[in-house]
């Protein structure tokens, strides 16, 4: 390891030499850019299964680290952008902790992004706009409370969509991405606009092809008249103010001009998306662990909705393969680190995978580990952030793991799953005690029996 000790706190951070740089590029942040950071693309999230290139960049911070010891590094992107690696979770804490000022989650990044979309979101708001933004968030997703006072309406919505995919899984005796999808898609617009919005295929189409824009960020230009379109949808389902709805909860949360809820809603529906991605690996760490099962199906029984064990597995899969790989700040003054300085406008990266596999450090890196969860924890004792951490957390954290384990409650009550054959290269079936650094669930298939 290199010693840094010598550097005054004035001198810059440790900047990577020209061909580590390209590591990082081609090993770490690539990756997520090619499997679509705002909509997945399902061929290159194969892709990326059967290169395991979520391990290549755990890897590669590994080897930055034993090098420069665990301050940031820094890498130049292009002319005027910089971007500062985190290597310990020390700084993973103090960066989260300090959002959004000094560190603003509203990076370039993300603007760029997400401007397609919802250009007044609270994650693309300046620290002014967010101080009535996130608010608004927290209060209507009510970010605090374990169980949600809209659950009976949720979990009503959840089970009538599990009942209707029952036929398909009776039929076809099995389960894969495209009927799961679909089915979610239903519950998701049902939770977050209303029953009404049950059949509303055209407002997900609306997102996705905006989704689709995000992709490629500052790379296409806006279009701006499907953007009023479907932030026109959404307005109509705050005036409607379903009862039960996540669109009620945002019509009857106080708001002023500058809330804009309309534009809020977005990064709840896409971020739902996400929650799938994370449910159906979850029912594959299930599908081979029947103890894990066994347990699950007793507590559907006795503690429904409020379920730790099936939240438990749920926060395990987005642990093991987290769907935020990639957590933004933009430094928005110059900083002092252990190794140096940091510039104003530095982007800082947590890079998620490698800080929830580190082996050098958690021993259950790669190991199915659902009492992580369980277990009364300090959480500045360990970096563990598939929701982020601190004042910008994710405030849809518990309608998520709410909505997940009822989904995987549901589905195990009447069925059994297996995994079934599927394109991966990956062993088959999954080794709890050793799991591929990238899964995807979009070729994921289950053989099912009835129970
Ligand atoms: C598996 C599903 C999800 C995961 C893993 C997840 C994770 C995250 C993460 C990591 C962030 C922080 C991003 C950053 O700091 O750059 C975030 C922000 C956010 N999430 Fe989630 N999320 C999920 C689903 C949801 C859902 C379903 C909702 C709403 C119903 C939601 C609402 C939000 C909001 C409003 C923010 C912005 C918070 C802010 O900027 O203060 N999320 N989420």
């Amino acid at each position: 390891m290199r010693d840094t000790s010598y550097q005054h706190p004035n001198d810059p951070v440790p900047q990577l030499t020209p061909t580590e740089h390209a590591r990082v590029l081609t090993r770490v942040l690539a990756s997520p850019v090619i499997k679509g950071p705002i909509i997945r693309r399902p061929k290159a999230v194969d892709m990326a299964e059967r290169m395991d290139l979520d391990s290549a960049g755990v890897d590669e911070l590994k080897k930055l680290r034993a090098k420069y010891g665990p301050g940031p590094v820094q890498l130049q992107l292009f002319p005027g952008r910089r971007i500062a690696l985190l290597l310990d979770p020390e700084d993973v804490h103090r960066v989260l902790n300090n959002t959004p000022e000094p560190f603003s989650p509203a990076s370039m990044e993300k603007r760029g992004a997400l401007n397609h979309f919802q250009p007044s979101g609270v994650l693309v708001s300046n620290p002014e706009q967010r101080k009535i933004r996130r608010p608004f968030n927290e209060e209507a997703l009510e970010a605090g409370k374990t169980v949600h006072s809209h659950a009976e309406t949720m979990t009503r919505a959840i089970r009538e969509e599990v009942d209707a995919l029952r036929g398909h899984l009776d039929f076809t005796q099995a389960l894969e991405w495209k009927a799961f999808s679909q089915m979610w898609w239903r519950l998701v617009r049902r939770i977050t606009l209303g029953d009404s919005a049950r059949d509303d295929e055209q407002v997900t189409t609306y997102l996705n092809e905006l989704r689709a824009r995000g992709n490629v960020s500052y790379l296409v230009p806006k279009n701006r008249k499907q953007r009023k379109r479907f932030l026109t949808t959404l307005q109509h389902y705050l005036e409607r103010a379903e009862p039960g709805s996540l669109a009620a909860m945002a019509a009857h949360t106080a708001s002023t001009d500058k809330t804009v809820p309309e534009q809020q809603i977005p990064q709840w529906m896409f971020a739902f998306d996400a929650a799938s991605w994370g449910a159906f690996r979850a029912l594959s760490l299930l599908s081979v662990d029947p103890e894990t099962s066994a347990a699950a199906r007793a507590e559907t029984q006795e503690s429904f909705p409020d379920m730790p064990q099936l939240r438990a597995v749920m926060l395990e899969s987005l642990r093991l393969w987290p769907t935020t790989p990639l957590i933004l700040r933009e430094a928005e003054e110059p900083t002092t680190w252990r190794n140096g300085t940091l510039q104003e406008g530095t982007s800082i990266v947590i890079f998620a995978p490698f800080f929830h596999r580190d082996d050098e450090t958690l021993p259950e890196a790669h190991r199915f580990s659902p009492q992580l969860w369980l277990e009364n924890r300090d959480d500045s004792d360990w970096p563990l952030v598939p929701f982020s951490g601190g004042p910008g957390f994710c405030p849809g954290r518990n309608v998520v793991l709410l909505t997940a384990s009822a989904v995987l409650g549901e589905l195990l009550q009447h069925h059994d799953f297996e995994p079934a054959s599927s394109t991966k290269n990956v062993s088959e079936p999954l080794d709890l005690e050793n799991l591929p650094g990238t899964l995807s669930p979009f070729s994921s298939r289950f053989a099912v029996t009835r129970r």
